[in-house]
């Protein structure tokens, strides 16, 4: 069978109701007497829980949504990199369709599901690139494949087919032998700076627990239960 090639056998149904999904969550509670005062903290305390306990395959993998330049919100993958004070790094391409959504609105929503854990976190914040040594330092770490990778393709841009950018690796992979990779201008970090983050445990009978952290104008962390 041909790479990438899904076999189905029979007729393709254009329609499915799933309405017989349904999975009970059981395993965890989120209660207000195991609350610490910054959420950062709670998230990391989950994140270690998720890779310690849970067979999570990538457990930094987050959907960020941005509001484009055509006015619709959308969501994608991205890996998080770096868990700081300040916020949440990832690394992409500035000229892509989110770097210049980001550019026009800096308002961004993050959220991560942890299947496993049946866990769900959500975080508004503002997105800024971060700056150029810590988007040095990780291009730095990355795989040579990946660094040449992120050379060859203009994120987001028409390509008129896979050649091309293969033909583009190849006559990078020349030019750099034997030297270090340099890090494109408009490749690099962005923080996103949380001002909201909601954390979800799925309980049973749908009675799950949602805990909202809001920052305040005074940098302060104000907590509240929020019906599921
Ligand atoms: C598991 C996974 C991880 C990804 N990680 C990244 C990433 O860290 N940075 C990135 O720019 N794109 C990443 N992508 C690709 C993005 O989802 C997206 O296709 C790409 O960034 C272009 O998005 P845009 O055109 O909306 O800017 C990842 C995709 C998947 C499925």
């Amino acid at each position: 069978m041909a790479k990438g090639l899904i076999l189905i056998n029979g007729k393709i149904s254009m329609e499915k109701d799933l309405s017989n999904y349904r999975k009970s969550y059981e395993k965890q509670e989120l209660l207000e007497n195991n609350l610490v005062d910054n959420p950062n903290e709670l998230f990391l305390r989950w994140f270690q829980e998720v890779e310690a306990h849970f067979d999570e395959e990538e457990a930094n993998a987050m959907t960020i949504s941005t509001i484009g330049l055509d006015g619709f919100p959308k969501n994608r993958i991205v890996l998080l990199k770096k868990i700081t004070h300040d916020g949440f790094i990832f690394f992409t391409n500035y000229k892509s369709e989110k770097g210049k959504a980001i550019d026009a609105n800096p308002n961004v929503c993050l959220s991560f599901f942890w299947s496993q854990a049946q866990r769900q976190v959500i975080i508004k914040g503002t997105a800024q690139k971060t700056e150029a040594n810590i988007s040095d330092d990780y291009f730095r770490v990355r795989p040579r494949g990946s660094q040449l990778g992120a050379l060859a393709s203009n994120q987001s841009e028409i390509v008129e087919n896979r050649g091309v950018l293969e033909n583009e690796l190849i006559q990078l992979e020349k030019k750099y032998l034997g030297m270090d990779v340099p890090r494109p201008d408009h490749w690099g970090g962005f923080i996103v700076k949380p001002v909201e983050m909601e954390f979800w445990q799925g309980r049973a009978n749908r009675l799950h627990d949602r805990i909202r952290y809001q920052l305040t104008h005074d940098s302060q962390w104000i907590k509240t239960r929020l019906s599921p």
